[in-house]
C-alpha cells in the first residue's frame, strides 16, 4: 500500500482537501472528508471479499485490487470543491484532478484507467456490468452514508430507499 500513502501525503491532494474543507465548513449534510474516502475504500474492498474474490480472475491478487479500490475511494470526490466553485459535476472533476496524482504516485497507465473508471462511474446507479469494481464501489459509496444518526436526514434529498436506517450485513 506504497503509493496509497503517496497519495494520502501528496501536495495537491492535500490542497483539494482543504478547499473542500473550506466549502464544506457549514454544511448540515454529509461532507465529502478524509472519513468518507477512507469508509468507502474500506467497504469497497469487503464487498469484493465477500461478493467477487472467490472467482474473479480478473486481477491477479487481492493486494492489486485493494490498491486500486483504496486509490478510487481516496479519489474519488476530491473534484468536490470544482462543483462548487464552477460548477463543473464532481465525478469529472474528480477524474481530471486525480490523473496527475496518480501518474505521480506510480500506477501504471492501465491501473490509472481503472481507477479513473471507477471514480467516473461512482454516481451512476446501474453500471454496465453487473459483477464489477465500479458497481461495488457505487454501492460503497452509498453504504457509508450514516443516515441513522444522522441529525439532517429529513432535510436530506436522497430518495428514502438510499438512506442507510440500519446496517446491513
Ligand atoms: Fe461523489
Ligand atoms: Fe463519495
Amino acid at each position: 500500500m506504497e503509493r496509497i500513502s503517496r497519495i494520502l501525503s501528496h501536495q495537491k491532494y492535500r490542497e483539494h482537501l482543504k478547499k473542500i474543507e473550506v466549502w464544506e465548513k457549514d454544511r448540515v449534510f454529509c461532507k465529502h472528508d478524509k472519513k468518507h474516502f477512507l469508509d468507502v475504500a474500506r467497504i469497497a474492498y469487503i464487498l469484493y471479499l465477500e461478493e467477487m474474490s472467490s472467482h474473479d480472475s480478473k486481477y491477479d491478487t487481492k493486494a492489486k485490487v485493494k490498491e486500486l479500490l483504496y486509490a478510487a475511494g481516496l479519489l474519488h470526490d476530491i473534484g468536490r470543491w470544482k462543483e462548487y466553485e464552477e460548477g463543473i459535476e464532481h465525478h469529472l472533476a474528480s477524474v481530471q484532478l486525480a490523473e496527475p496524482i496518480l501518474k505521480d504516485c506510480s500506477f501504471s497507465p492501465e491501473e490509472t484507467e481503472q481507477i479513473l473508471s471507477i471514480i467516473k462511474t461512482h454516481r451512476k446507479e446501474v453500471q454496465e456490468e453487473k459483477e464489477s469494481l465500479s458497481s461495488i464501489f457505487y454501492r460503497a459509496d452509498k453504504l457509508s452514508r450514516e443516515c441513522f444518526w444522522c441529525p439532517a436526514e429529513k432535510e436530506c434529498n436522497w430518495k428514502k430507499e438510499k438512506k442507510n436506517f440500519r446496517i446491513q450485513g
